[in-house]
């Protein structure tokens, strides 16, 4: 796509819901007062909930949805449930007999559905509705970590630790830290900047949970190596995880003819200017200190926009671990190989930063259902620029913005570059 194409692709709004799990005062776990008592939303009422929310927050008419897309990794595994195509169609009465489709590209699906629908607009198509979902939380963490660890080379790659992921990744952050010196006090500040912004974040999964320096920055009783991997082990504490979380985000995805059936002008949108979508070879692992496929799927996306990094002013990167934002800032442009942390560390990606990173508290404070988390960076992004994030809003609402949504270790991602039609 380029910004030449006839038709253009906007984000009328959307709405994300609560990502709740372990660790959010509402979830109920062993110890919770209303254990016994209620149940945790299934991943039917957070659907619903989140498709709800946003046809109220655009006031887009459901009859006037000629597709949708939804993004879900694993609903077989964690919730027995799959086909969630026919899922969406019954989230209102209005969706029944539309074109619903699933996608799945593991942690990056939410991402690709969003990719399906701006493909959909650009093919003549007017209002898309595009979803994502997850609920995880039905099993433990260790059992999860096994349905998780499909979005790598299962046959090759499960047996590296029982959390295969987090694994993965503490084989990245040794490599990483060992060839650029950074420490872990520069992996901490990643850590502790997702928790402050969760915690001005009322829909955050880890919107009570403090986390300070002393805590992000060393292995302790209260953040614990967790890995039995005795390499990778040191390499990564509870804090530098993103969460096993519930939850679910919705947004309509519309052209301009679509704005105008909704009663709407380009100034109540965002545009969106330009994607790149790269995958690589899942049998085939290569450096582990650069994001290859992330740093192919900008290049894209910023050729087809014509717009360099520098003009970026609010970006969501895919942190699935602490690590993964460094390397995400690096492969987007934003800092030179081994310089991350260095923008974290002078506060430029703080919310009231030059550049603001992950302001909702990114995958490691707002938490991570995996199928919804590349909707609800776009939503993230829109809300920034529309000025209804809240306690978290940015000094000044931004004009451009980015997405990076990865899957897997770096082997599907989707790019995607926003303007604020405003
Ligand atoms: N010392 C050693 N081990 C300890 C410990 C301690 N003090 N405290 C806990 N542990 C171990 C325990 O063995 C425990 O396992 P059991 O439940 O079997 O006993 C395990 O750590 C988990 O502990 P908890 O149950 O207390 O913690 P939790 O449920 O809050 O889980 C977490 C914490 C393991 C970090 C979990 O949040 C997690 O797995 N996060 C990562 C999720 C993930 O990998 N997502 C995918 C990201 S990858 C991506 O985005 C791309 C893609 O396509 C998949």
């Amino acid at each position: 796509m380029s910004t030449a194409h006839p038709r253009r692709v906007f984000v009328l709004g959307g709405a994300n819901t609560a990502f709740i799990g372990k660790g959010h005062p509402d979830f109920v776990w062993k110890n919770h007062a209303d254990f016994g008592k209620r149940e945790n939303p299934t991943i039917e009422e957070h659907l619903a909930t989140a498709v709800a929310d946003a046809f109220t927050t655009t006031g887009v008419d459901p009859e006037r949805v000629d597709k949708g897309y939804i993004g879900n990794f694993v609903g077989e595994l964690f919730c027995q449930q799959g086909h969630l195509g026919a899922a969406l169609a019954g989230c209102h009465p209005g969706l029944a007999g539309k074109a619903m489709t699933r996608v799945e590209a593991a942690c990056a699906s939410g991402g690709l559905a969003l990719a399906s629908a701006i493909d959909a607009i650009r093919a003549g198509n007017d209002t898309v509705l595009v979803a994502g979902v997850e609920v995880q939380t039905t099993v433990s963490a260790r059992e999860g970590a096994d349905y998780l660890a499909r979005a790598s080379h299962y046959r090759r790659q499960r047996s590296i630790d029982e959390f295969t992921f987090p694994a993965l990744f503490g084989r990245r952050t040794k490599a990483y830290r060992e060839r650029y010196g950074v420490t872990e006090e520069d992996i901490g500040r990643v850590a502790v900047k997702a928790y402050a912004n969760a915690n001005k974040n009322p829909l955050a999964h880890m919107k009570a949970r403090k986390m300070d320096l002393a805590t992000a920055a060393a292995a302790g009783d209260r953040n614990p190596c967790f890995l039995q991997h005795p390499e990778y082990a040191p390499f990564i504490k509870m804090s530098d995880c993103s969460q096993v979380s519930d939850g679910a985000s919705a947004c309509l995805v519309v052209s301009e003819a679509g704005l105008r059936a909704a009663g709407k002008t380009p100034a109540d949108a965002i545009e969106i200017v330009g994607y790149g979508h790269s995958t690589a070879s899942l049998y085939e692992d290569g450096d582990l200190t650069q994001l290859w496929t992330t740093k192919a799927a900008a290049e894209k996306a910023y050729a087809v926009a014509g717009i360099v990094p520098k003009d970026v002013q609010v970006a969501e990167v895919h942190d699935c671990f602490t690590v993964t934002e460094l390397l995400m800032l690096e492969a987007v442009g934003f800092a030179d190989p081994g310089q991350g942390a260095a923008l974290v560390r002078d506060g430029v990606t703080n919310i009231d930063g030059a550049l603001p990173v992950n302001t909702g508290g990114g995958l490691v404070g707002f938490g991570h259902p995996v199928g919804a988390t590349g909707v609800k960076q776009a939503v993230e992004i829109w809300k920034q620029m529309k000025g209804r994030s809240g306690a978290y809003q940015m000094p000044s609402a931004p004009g451009i913005g980015l997405t990076a949504n990865m899957g897997g270790d770096d082997r599907t991602v989707m790019v995607t570059l926003y303007r604020n039609a405003g």
